[in-house]
């Protein structure tokens, strides 16, 4: 019932897969297939790959995102993008605190909220990955570490600006595994971000905020996950690099 007051958005995360040409053509590929969208469709692309992302999307339904920005607007940070950079260029979306940049990156709460900070600061909307370890699901602290990584994420955010975030809900352990977390377990911890937030601002605001699953999600299992009460939508990797599958996916949020 509330799933009708909120926006479904599909979201590829093509990670550090395509080079330009590649982009062009997958693009080129999925534009007809997600045409006739109902729901929001977005891309997460490599930096190198954004203006070709821009230029193949531009007048069609795909909207274009980034896959991480740093805190800062400039200065001596070596091999990092500002926000600025981003929307010069167009962008409007950047993913950010995906478990990736967590594992391999050093990235925390803290640095996860700056970056969020900045981006908002910046014009740019915001996918926010939180999600917990196999480790953590089987301690059964699940709850507490997602809780944990929205709110500190979230500091300094107003309620305007929470229109412009995403959340996305990536247990790591269902991450490019193909072991997707069952559809209950999806809608139960997309359940408690959702009071998460509403205890950090209101159940109205809550109820309007697009939360998508992500890991493992393909054009098999992406019904049964989207149809839960609480599951918006999708962060889809592996199955993002692939037209046909994405669009099947794009059309399974259509239908809710
Ligand atoms: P996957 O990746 O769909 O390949 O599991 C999802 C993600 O990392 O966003």
């Amino acid at each position: 019932m509330n799933k009708q007051l909120r926006r479904a958005v599909i979201a590829g995360n093509w990670k550090m897969n395509c080079n330009t040409r590649e982009t062009a053509a997958l693009l080129e590929d999925l534009k007809p297939l997600v045409a006739n969208a109902g729901c929001q469709v977005v891309v997460g692309v490599p930096f190198t790959d954004l203006s070709t992302a821009l230029e193949h999307t531009a007048g069609s339904n795909i909207h274009v995102g980034a896959q991480n920005c740093h805190w800062a607007q400039s200065g001596a940070f070596t091999g990092e993008i500002s926000a600025g950079m981003l929307t010069e260029l167009g962008v409007e979306y950047v993913i950010l605190g995906h478990s990736e940049r967590r594992q391999y990156f050093g990235e925390t709460d803290a640095t996860v909220n700056q970056r969020l900070r900045a981006a908002l600061d910046g014009g740019l909307k915001v996918i926010l990955c939180v999600g917990e370890l196999l480790q953590q699901r089987e301690q059964g602290i699940t709850g507490e570490i997602v809780a944990q990584q929205v709110k500190v994420a979230l500091q300094g955010v107003s309620a305007q600006e929470m229109q412009k975030i995403i959340i996305a809900y990536e247990p790591v352990w269902a991450i490019g595994t193909g072991r997707t977390a069952t559809a209950d377990q999806a809608n139960e911890v997309c359940g408690l971000i959702r009071s998460v937030v509403a205890s950090l601002y209101d159940a109205h605001l809550a109820q309007g905020l697009t939360i998508q699953y992500g890991g493992s999600m393909n054009a098999k299992n992406c019904r049964e996950l989207l149809s839960k009460e609480h599951v918006d939508g999708g962060l889809i990797g592996g199955a993002s690099l692939k037209a046909a599958d994405f669009a099947t996916i794009v059309q399974a949020a259509t239908e809710g």
